[in-house]
């Protein structure tokens, strides 16, 4: 099968200004920096990487939510940045998102009636036909006609991201960006919502953009994995290979702290990964990961790893890799 490009990122920014000091000096949070990917057609793409790492970030210059820096977000050969109201409308439909918190996805004063057909409302759709199809949104998620009229205090947060889901799902978009879909919920829970999610990605051919911190949803989930720190992706490729076979000492770190899926077994968990996680405020000179890894030379400290592709389309920001390059 061909591999069709839906979400197209070349060297993509996203700078923050922050006054800093006493001089009212300014300086910046380079929260994306420099972040190259493609995702194909019907594929499901896992973004990890710690808390601060700039994943939120990245989602939210995606969904438009926010002008890149620098370079933009090319939508089904569209570039947003030029994008023509009918484009933008398009894609507005096209691409959906689920957040973690269920609170921040759904009005409290809001039937679940009314929160799953607002968007269509906001499209123009009349309240009859989005009626309907905000019951039919319910179904896919496999929840029961009778929860229309509730309330999200009435709920369960396995219930709440259905709900949420439901909504995304109502003008039949074709992407959806999940950022820590299954963060705030229980174990047990989590693994309904997960094959739901699998479920409605096959049945739907959607593709999907998962964030999470969680390398076991990772594991369960995603066709590939992208690996981000600090602003910076700095490994990609499927998902087996980069579990079996991580290359960035990041990610062998991420690996190493985190168990094939014993949630109960904790033992390992902290750090096989040596120093603080960094900061974007004062980032490293050179490699980025330079302090904390174990194989650093001078040259990691002074200079900055490029991309490397390896076989099979597994990349790479190390200098340990510079010399398996082969396109
Ligand atoms: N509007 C903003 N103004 C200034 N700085 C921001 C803004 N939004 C995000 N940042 C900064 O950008 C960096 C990346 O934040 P982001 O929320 O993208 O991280 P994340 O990877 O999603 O983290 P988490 O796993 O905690 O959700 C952080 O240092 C954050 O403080
Ligand atoms: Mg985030």
């Amino acid at each position: 099968m061909m591999n069709e490009p839906v979400i197209e990122l070349n060297n993509l920014k996203k700078y923050f200004t922050i006054s800093g000091g006493l001089r009212g000096s300014k300086s910046y949070v380079k929260a994306v920096d420099g972040v190259t990917l493609t995702v194909d057609k019907g594929e499901i793409i896992g973004l990890v990487g710690e808390s601060g790492s700039g994943k939120t970030t990245l989602a939210r210059v995606l969904l438009n939510l926010t002008k890149p820096t620098d370079s933009s977000v090319v939508f089904n050969g569209v570039n947003l940045s030029k994008a023509t109201r009918k484009e933008m409308e398009k894609f507005r439909t096209e691409v959906a998102v689920v957040f973690q918190d269920p609170a921040s996805n759904l009005n409290p004063r809001d039937t679940v009636m009314n929160s799953i057909m607002r968007p269509l409302i906001l499209h123009g759709t009349p309240k009859k036909i989005a009626k309907q199809k905000a019951a039919e949104s319910l179904e896919k998620v496999k929840m029961d006609s009778r929860y229309l009229n509730s309330y999200p205090h009435q709920l369960s947060g396995g219930q709440l991201q259905r709900i949420a889901i439901a909504r995304a799902l109502v003008l039949n978009p074709k992407v959806m960006i999940l950022d820590e879909p299954t963060s705030a919920l229980d174990i047990s829970v989590q693994a309904q919502i997960l094959n739901l999610l699998l479920d409605l990605q096959e049945n739907l051919n959607l593709t999907y953009l998962v964030i999470t911190h969680d390398l076991n949803v990772i594991r369960y989930i995603s066709d590939r994995i992208a690996v981000m720190y600090l602003g910076k992706l700095v490994e990609l490729g499927q998902t087996e290979e980069v579990i079996k076979n991580p290359k960035h000492p990041y990610t062998e770190g991420l690996m190493a702290a985190s168990p094939v899926m014993d949630p109960h077994d904790r033992t390992n968990e902290k750090h096989l990964m040596q120093g603080d996680p960094g900061s974007l405020i004062n980032l490293p000179t050179g490699c980025h990961f330079h302090p904390r890894c174990p194989y650093c030379t001078d040259r990691c400290k002074n200079e900055e790893p490029q991309n490397t592709v390896l076989a099979d389309g597994h990349q790479v920001s190390c200098f340990r890799y510079e010399n398996e390059y082969i396109g």
